[in-house]
């Protein structure tokens, strides 16, 4: 009898925990990113695709009191980054150091509960959302501490918080997301960004299957 009562309690708290859902992996949203330490902020569409660690971020760029204009494409397994400038209409290429940014919920993060953005109280007014934090360490030895909220449906990111030794706190929101990658193409950079022989290859190098470039 108290062997059946003891497995009830223990079923009830491994229910009581629950499980990171898990977020799409290719999407594009608007989004408004922010970082106190380097004062910037930037609102831009974004194209993000986990299953190739490669996101495209067409942005505005508020530095201080500076506006710049950027089309950015980051290859992370290809450690690439290509930044188009529109105001100077040229392109740079530069190795990319900084690790790949997962918009999903981490395993190890800690559930801090369900809520409603909005109201509950009247139909169509709220959005139930998941709310999940934790630390970790990141392979450059960075103390990272993030707080996030996620659809309840769909797993979708609504706002993730991250507080950095090394960064500071900066702040990323999504709207608008759309399921999917609208354009194929959309990261394989352009001409300016490439040799006249490297575009020739473009969908070799960059397209669907692009990981064939050297490092
Ligand atoms: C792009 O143009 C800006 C402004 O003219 C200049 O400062 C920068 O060095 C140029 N970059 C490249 C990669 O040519
Ligand atoms: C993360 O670490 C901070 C400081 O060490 C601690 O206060 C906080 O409770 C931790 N958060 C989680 C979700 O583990
Ligand atoms: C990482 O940082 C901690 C303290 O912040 C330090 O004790 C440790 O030696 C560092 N590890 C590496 C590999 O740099």
């Amino acid at each position: 009898m108290f062997a059946i009562f003891l497995l009830c309690l223990v079923g009830f708290t491994v229910a009581q925990q629950p499980k990171p859902c898990t977020t799409p992996p290719q999407w594009e949203a608007n989004v408004f990113d922010s970082n106190d330490q380097s004062r910037f902020r930037v609102r831009g569409r974004l194209s993000y695709d986990a299953n190739n660690h490669r996101e495209r971020l067409v942005e505005e760029v508020e530095v201080g009191s500076e506006d710049n204009f950027y089309d950015v494409i980051a290859l992370f397994d290809l450690q690439m980054e290509f930044v188009y400038d529109f105001k100077a209409r040229n392109c740079t290429r530069r190795p990319l150091t900084r690790p790949w940014r997962d918009f999903g919920i981490r395993p190890d993060a800690r559930s801090f509960g369900e809520a409603y953005v909005g109201t509950s109280a009247v139909p169509g007014l709220g959005l139930l959302v998941t709310l999940w934090g934790g630390n970790h360490t990141t392979p450059s030895n960075d103390t990272v501490r993030t707080f996030g909220t996620w659809t309840y449906h769909a797993c979708l990111p609504v706002s993730v918080i991250s507080h950095s030794s090394q960064y500071g706190r900066s702040q990323t929101s999504f709207f608008d997301i759309v399921a999917g990658i609208s354009d194929p193409n959309v990261f394989i950079p352009r001409p300016e960004c490439l040799t006249e022989k490297e575009y020739a290859m473009r969908h070799v190098l960059f397209g669907a299957q692009g990981k064939k470039m050297k490092k």
